[in-house]
């Protein structure tokens, strides 16, 4: 499949390149400067510029023919609210319109627990989720194969490629490996039981493939009730 990461520089959006590529897609990976190229080139990725701030034409060439896009972006939690709106949601926004007009049928949108109910989360970050609900539901009524992945507090221990999901959300709070977040935005674009939902995910027992298929038959958001 060829498939667009947009932000795959950095954090979950380069760990799924690999993963992408190992899994035999062809990996379209979104830059924002040119000396971002060098390096994902050689991991095997064709870097096209995608930045989310910038002009439609180069984000309109770097979907035109992808057959799904992951959204991997964030402004990060070092950026103040306004890069927030401009980036988890003004961005969003415009990969979801700039897909559906060129008629890449797939979206996988690396969201955020909690982004079902800003009020869920903390304060502190409130405006984040808003953005993040704002873009998911945008997505959600666009029309695309969407799946809205939202996991916990992303850390950079080594994935264990076991998770605990739960549709629409889960019990707990928690925090969960950005490999294994990899390894469910990937898994998603092979399962079609992920089409049309919105699911929290964090570190568990279950093998990710599992979870995913789980999530069919509704099995995998009843587990793990304290
Ligand atoms: N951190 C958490 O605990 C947490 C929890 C739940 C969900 N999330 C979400 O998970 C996603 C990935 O987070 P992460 O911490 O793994 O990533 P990260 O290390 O913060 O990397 C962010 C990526 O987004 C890119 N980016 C920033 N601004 C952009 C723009 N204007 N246009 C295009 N790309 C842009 C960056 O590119 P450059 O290298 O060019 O800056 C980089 O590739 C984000 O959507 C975040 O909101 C994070």
């Amino acid at each position: 499949m060829q498939v667009l990461v947009i932000g795959a520089t950095r954090g979950t959006g380069r760990l799924l390149v690999d993963r992408l590529l190992a899994e035999g897609h062809r990996v379209r990976a979104g830059i924002r400067a040119p000396g971002q190229a060098e390096a994902l080139a050689a991991a095997g990725a064709d870097p096209v510029p995608a930045d989310l701030e910038g002009p439609d034409e180069p984000l309109r060439a770097a979907l035109r023919g992808a057959q799904a896009v992951v959204f991997c972006a964030g402004s990060g939690s070092g950026t103040g609210p306004d890069a927030t709106l401009r980036v988890d949601l003004h961005g969003a926004v415009r990969s979801i319109d700039l897909a559906v007009a060129l008629g890449v049928g797939r979206y996988v949108m690396l969201s955020s627990m909690a982004a079902d109910d800003p009020r869920r989360g903390p304060a502190a970050i409130t405006h984040y989720l808003a953005a993040k609900h704002a873009a998911d539901r945008i997505l959600e009524g666009s029309g695309l194969a969407w799946t809205s992945v939202r996991p916990g507090g992303l850390t950079h221990e080594p994935g264990s490629d076991r998770v605990e999901v739960g549709v629409p959300r889960l019990e707990r709070r928690g925090t969960i490996a950005r490999e294994d977040v990899a390894a469910v935005l990937a898994g998603c674009l092979t399962q079609p039981a992920t089409i049309g939902l919105a699911f929290e995910v964090l570190e568990g027992p279950v093998p990710v493939g599992e979870a995913l298929a789980g999530l069919e038959t509704g099995r995998a958001g009843t587990m793990a009730k304290p």
